[in-house]
């Protein structure tokens, strides 16, 4: 294993005092990418200075253009070009590839900046969307460091999308002639067609006075040229050049002159605007720029677009003083204070959208995605969290199903993909359950929220956990166990699907079955855990009737489980169709599954029986490796038609035997159930990036942020990960982290501290903020345990149990917690 890739790699190294990895040599193995924006206007920028921006949804509102998987990789970008004398370079080195004499790149909270150092100047790029704006910032600084005057000419250069990603990318026949631009001052207007359905355009600005521009692509390029040599750069003159279709862009030229020592900054800014009907146009065909104006103004200074940045810092600052650690590990403080929680908001903003590995334009928010997404991020913003939660249950139909997927422009339901996901239902309890129990909010209950969209249907949130309660109840299979539709939480088990036709897809094809048979014992577990949250929450609410019905079908589905779903060493994964056992002993491939694993043993199903003793202990033995643990094992080597997708992917890629990073946690909050600290620490630092940074090499993605997906034992490239940033993993590793091996875990009545540690750690500290008051929990552990709080002091008294209540009063306590 792993021949090629033994040296030792790093591409750049963590700076936690500012937040930032710094990488040092911009041909990292894969681009490395950081999120500018978290509420309306967003980019993806690499470490080259690749990426795109749009405005709320990536499909519909894209506002520069982007290629996927091209050649060479991550065309495309906010370029800076810079012509010196003879010499074109580019701070982030790409496009122009001119080798630099210093190359630094650091992706912080919300902003990139990208600093590239050529013959004595050097060129800082700092990117960033100002809070609340609709518009990315670009500072470009700089400095002459040689002995000589330098005169430069910069050349911007971003390309515009025709506003839907989808049909920017093939409908050339219309796209090639309805492009439009204006160009006033030094600023470039996109209004491709502003003048009759959309009512938004987007610009790019400069703070100086221009000294030439252009707008078309070809023009710019020249029809034979690449990113890395436009001929008008090569050539040193723009040509001033109105786009009329074909492919609109905006380059800025700007002449520098800096004496040796001297310092400018150009400060750019690209924006979106919308106008209400009547007030579109200033005169016939000239768009009104009152609100571009506006936006440009905020930023026209190097004083205003450092207070920005200040503020952003700032927002950050606030974000992550919610939870944080002081370990004495360093990896695993960057982790759970910066990188983890910082994933978790993007996965947050962009559930499953946009990322070098989401195209932007396939699939929109996921109704289980985002419900599970808000398990690491309602504790910083609980509000947002709250909004969320509404969007998405007014995606849910009155039977408890739901559509899978909705767009985040509209909100609205996907058909192309509709619904028939059978865990679905179940991830809107915890979502909800997750914020009340941050927030102790329990009005979102009372909220009046619709079905499918539709106002004249709307009833209480409670109602829509009653119906997602239901939903399973409603479709249980042959054995009392939840049938699976199309499929579980396991998109590539699809049971019921029996596809022959490599012309349809796995989600998106109407099951061939009826589909009453296939059961899952996954959602079996997930109902369980989620269902006695359902109780408790009736319970804590007087529905006493409802907590009593509801807790038999709970107890009913624990003794489904043990009578069908116990398979002598490990939990069974499914029933297929047939009513054959999927994920047993008796299986020649996939004999043992993860996801059910542990579903059931965070559940704690049999563990009188000591069921869940041996279910993850066989996970130990079958499914670890130095990488994680993988999904299932065997992996499949052959299409089984009656599995579906699972059965397509090479043997230890994606479902079939990856490492599934999402899951892993369920395993790690199963051993801390059983108490096992020891067992969950090791799971935990085998996937968690910052304990990868030195093998960069054979990982690929970035060393601060996951991945979905590490290629796994039976792979061509152990340890390969694929699929960084938008995944579940982001949300359920700080959740693992945090909730479970710290234990720091909010409930009703106030801070759960529950830790499963491994034996050797002596202590741990962890701040907490929490509805209106500030914890400094202090963990020790002088008898070398896991779990178990012997003794649990707030404010040096001793408080029974292991809860500390709230106290909202604005004041910091102090806990003290010895485990024994
Ligand atoms: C992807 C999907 C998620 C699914 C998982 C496993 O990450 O976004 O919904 O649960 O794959 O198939
Ligand atoms: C594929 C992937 C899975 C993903 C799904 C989304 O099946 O394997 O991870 O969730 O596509 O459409």
């Amino acid at each position: 294993m792993n021949n090629f890739f033994n040296k030792n790699m790093k591409f750049g190294h963590f700076d936690d005092s500012n937040r930032e990895y710094v990488i040092t040599n911009p041909k990292t193995p894969w681009p490395w990418i950081n999120y500018l924006g978290n509420e309306d206007f967003f980019s993806l920028i690499s470490n080259t200075a690749g990426g795109y921006t749009f405005y709320k949804d990536a499909k519909f509102r894209r506002l520069t253009r982007y290629r996927y998987n091209n050649v060479p990789m991550d065309a495309g970008g906010k370029y800076f070009y810079i012509k010196d004398e003879d010499t074109i370079w580019s701070p982030g080195w790409k496009p122009c590839k001119t080798e630099l004499d210093e190359y630094e790149c650091r992706h912080g909270m919300n902003y990139t900046s990208i600093k590239g150092v050529k013959n004595g100047v050097s060129a800082n790029a700092l990117y960033f969307v100002p809070l609340k704006t609709w518009a990315e910032v670009q500072k470009l600084t700089l400095t002459n460091h040689s002995d000589a005057v330098k005169k430069l000419k910069v050349f911007s250069f971003v390309e515009w999308a025709l506003w839907n990603a989808a049909a920017d990318m093939e409908n050339f026949q219309r796209n090639f002639s309805t492009g439009e631009v204006e160009i006033q001052d030094s600023v470039i207007y996109h209004k491709t067609e502003y003048k009759e359905r959309r009512d938004h355009y987007s610009y790019y600005s400069v703070n100086v006075p221009i000294q030439g521009f252009d707008t078309d692509r070809e023009s710019f390029f020249g029809l034979f040229n690449g990113f890395d040599e436009p001929q008008v750069v090569a050539e040193g003159t723009p040509r001033n050049t109105e786009a009329h279709g074909w492919s609109p862009i905006a380059s800025h030229y700007i002449e520098v002159e800096l004496n040796p020592g001297e310092s400018k900054d150009l400060i750019f800014v690209l924006g979106y605007v919308e106008n209400a009907a009547e007030e579109k146009w200033e005169s016939k065909n000239i768009i009104n720029k009152t609100k571009a104006k506006e936006t440009i103004a905020r930023f026209d200074t190097v004083e205003k677009v450092d207070a920005a940045l200040a503020d952003l810092r700032k927002y950050w600052d606030n974000l992550l003083s919610v939870y944080s650690v002081n370990s004495g590990d360093e990896k695993l403080d960057r982790m759970v204070n910066i990188w983890n929680q910082y994933q978790c908001m993007i996965t947050f903003c962009f559930s499953r959208s946009a990322s070098f590995f989401e195209s932007g334009i396939g699939r929109g928010m996921g109704f289980r995605d985002s419900n599970q997404d808000l398990i690491g991020f309602v504790h910083q913003i609980p509000e947002r969290a709250r909004e969320r939660i509404i969007d998405i249950a007014s995606t849910q139909f009155p039977d408890g199903g739901c559509y899978h997927q909705y767009q985040p422009l509209t909100k609205r339901g996907n058909n192309d993909i509709g619904g028939g996901f059978n865990d679905d239902p179940m991830w809107l309890i915890l979502g909800t359950v997750s914020y009340i129990k941050e927030s102790g909010d329990f009005s979102i209950l009372d909220e009046m929220v619709p079905f499918d969209n539709d106002p004249a249907t709307a009833t209480t949130l409670f109602h829509h956990l009653t119906v997602s309660f239901n939903h399973v109840v409603e479709h249980l299979g042959p054995h009392g166990l939840p049938l699976i539709g199309r499929a579980d939480w396991n998109d590539c088990l699809n049971l019921n699907c029996f596809s022959n036709d490599p012309n349809e897809s796995f989600q998106t094809t109407e099951n061939k079955t009826e589909g009453t048979k296939a059961e899952s014992i996954m959602i079996a577990g997930l109902f369980v855990v989620y269902g006695r949250d359902y109780v408790a929450l009736c319970k804590r609410l007087g529905k006493a009737d409802e907590a009593e019905r509801a807790q038999k079908h709970v107890d009913a589905m624990i003794d489904a489980v043990k009578k069908y779903g116990w398979d002598g060493e490990w939990f069974l994964r499914a029933y297929d169709y047939f009513g054959n056992k999927i994920g047993s002993n008796e299986n020649e491939e996939g004999k043992i599954f993860i996801e059910s694993n542990g579903w059931c043993t965070m559940a704690g199903i049999g563990q009188e029986e000591g069921y869940c003793d041996m279910a993850l202990d066989a996970v130990k033995e079958r499914l670890d490796t130095p990488y994680g643990i993988v999904l299932n094992n065997p992996a499949f080597t052959k299409y089984y038609i009656e599995y579906g997708e699972i059965s397509t992917y090479p043997p230890g890629y994606k479902e079939n035997a990856g490492i599934f990073c999402h899951n892993n946690p369920w395993i790690m909050i199963g051993e801390t159930v059983r108490g096992n600290g020891n067992r969950a620490w090791e799971y935990y630092q085998k996937i968690c990036p910052s304990y990868l940074e030195e093998i960069s090499e054979l990982h690929k993605t970035e060393p601060y942020v996951y991945a979905q997906m590490v290629a796994g034992k039976d792979a061509f490239k152990p340890g390969e990960a694929k699929n960084s940033w938008l995944t579940g993993t982001a949300s359920w590793n700080f959740y693992a982290i945090s909730q479970y091996i710290f234990g720091i875990r909010p409930n009703y009545d106030g801070l759960m501290v529950d830790p499963c540690i491994p034996t050797d750690w002596k202590e741990a500290n962890i701040t907490r903020k929490f509805r209106g008051a500030t914890y400094r929990i202090s963990i020790k552990n002088p008898d070398s345990k896991s779990k178990g709080v012997k003794q649990l002091m707030v404010d040096g008294k001793t408080i029974n149990g292991n809860i500390i209540p709230v106290f909202a009063d604005g004041q910091v306590h102090e806990v003290q917690a010895v485990l024994g």
